[in-house]
């Protein structure tokens, strides 16, 4: 029953971002991590048929995957467990907005083949974890159908966006890609952790992960079921999809939609109080994570000391981050879908006290 409620939500959200309902394969994981993990695998379990068996020793040629500086960092964690190595992933340049540059993808992988290297996998992020950048997933796709690549989406975070009938125009392309991270505890609040991965090519998790026994019971063998540790890097595990069931079954669709939409307004109205508020917004996004700064300040000691008062204040938390080009900025990002304009125009308000006091106080010094 367990099994089966998470096949039927597999099938759900490769409908939701694009795929095809009944062609859609994937899995439950711990979190986005083991989610990319499992893309990477099944990655190169495509280029490379003998991997399962022979694992790197097999490999013709050095394997290389593609991600860009914004990326999320599990990639390169994911590089070492599967035995490539760090030095298989390769960055590739942002333009302005923080977005890969397809151009600059195509260029990389056309020098890295004259090298001798195999590139075999891109991927792209859809809402990066630090500023909320959505890559131009239709050209990521076109350059990694062009070049025989497997093109992964991580939407762990961003994905949820696009249930939402005017923000899914950002995500176009991402329907053409051959595997999608996604994270219900993020966007949908459903308890920790409740990763997704999916993907349109069925039996490739097979190829992946399963292992024959004679001790696991073979009573479905004659069924029409998957056997969840057949198709996933856990064995015992809990029944994730459960709680993902059964908040879409409390707030519906349309629950979330109004969520999502509430949210993305707040991030818009935090962003456009800090604007008139004399901030300068340092990151494009429809999504609700906003970096910014006092315009011109470019002191991460600044930064930092503003948010220690923010922080110890009690009423919000805001962190500092580093974006590429741009150097030191603080960035919010609402996550709870409790957050009203009044909490949002309170933080605006705090940023400048303090900011004030922080600059003030830098003056006298
Ligand atoms: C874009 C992205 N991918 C992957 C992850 C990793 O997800 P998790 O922490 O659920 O393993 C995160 C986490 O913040 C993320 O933002």
């Amino acid at each position: 029953m367990a099994a089966e409620i998470e096949n039927h939500l597999i099938s759900t959200f490769g409908g939701l971002f694009g795929y095809d309902e009944a062609g859609t394969e994937g899995t439950f994981t711990s979190g986005g991590a083991e989610a990319n993990h499992t893309a990477l695998l099944t990655a190169i379990t495509a280029h490379f048929p003998d991997f399962p068996e022979h694992g790197v020793r097999s490999l013709p040629r050095q394997p290389v995957f593609y991600v860009s500086s914004q990326s999320h960092h599990s990639f390169l964690k994911a590089a070492r467990f599967c035995g490539l190595g760090t030095g298989a992933v390769r960055h590739v340049e942002v333009d302005k907005q923080l977005r890969m540059s397809a151009g600059s993808l195509s260029d990389m992988i056309r020098r890295d083949t004259a090298d001798g290297l195999e590139p075999f996998m891109v991927v792209a992020s859809a809402g990066t974890t630090n500023a909320g950048v959505i890559d131009p997933l239709q050209q990521i796709a076109d350059v990694a159908r062009a070049n025989g690549l497997w093109y992964h989406v991580d939407a762990a975070w961003g994905g949820a966006a696009s249930f939402v009938s005017e923000l899914k125009g950002y995500f176009a392309g991402m329907e053409q890609s051959d595997s999608i991270t996604f994270d219900a505890h993020k966007w949908m609040s459903v308890p920790m952790g409740a990763g997704i991965y999916l993907t349109r090519h069925r039996g490739i998790l097979n190829r992946t992960c399963a292992i024959e026994t004679s001790y696991m019971p073979k009573d479905a063998a004659g069924l029409d079921i998957r056997d969840p540790y057949m198709h996933s890097m856990q064995w015992s595990r809990r029944s994730i999809g459960l709680k993902v069931f059964m908040s879409l079954a409390a707030a519906g669709k349309p629950g979330y939609e109004s969520v999502i939409r509430h949210m993305t307004a707040m991030g818009d109205r935090l962003r456009s109080r800090l604007e008139l508020a004399g901030f300068e917004i340092c990151n494009e996004t429809p999504l609700p994570v906003v970096c910014f700064r006092p315009t011109g300040v470019r002191d991460m000691q600044i930064l930092q000391a503003i948010v220690r008062k923010i922080v110890n204040s009690g009423q919000a938390w805001i962190s500092t981050t580093q974006l590429d080009g741009q150097g030191p900025v603080l960035r919010a990002c609402i996550t709870n879908f409790r957050t009203e304009a009044e909490h949002t125009d309170r933080l605006a308000e705090l940023v400048k006290t303090y900011t004030a006091e922080v600059m003030g106080s830098e003056g006298q010094g």
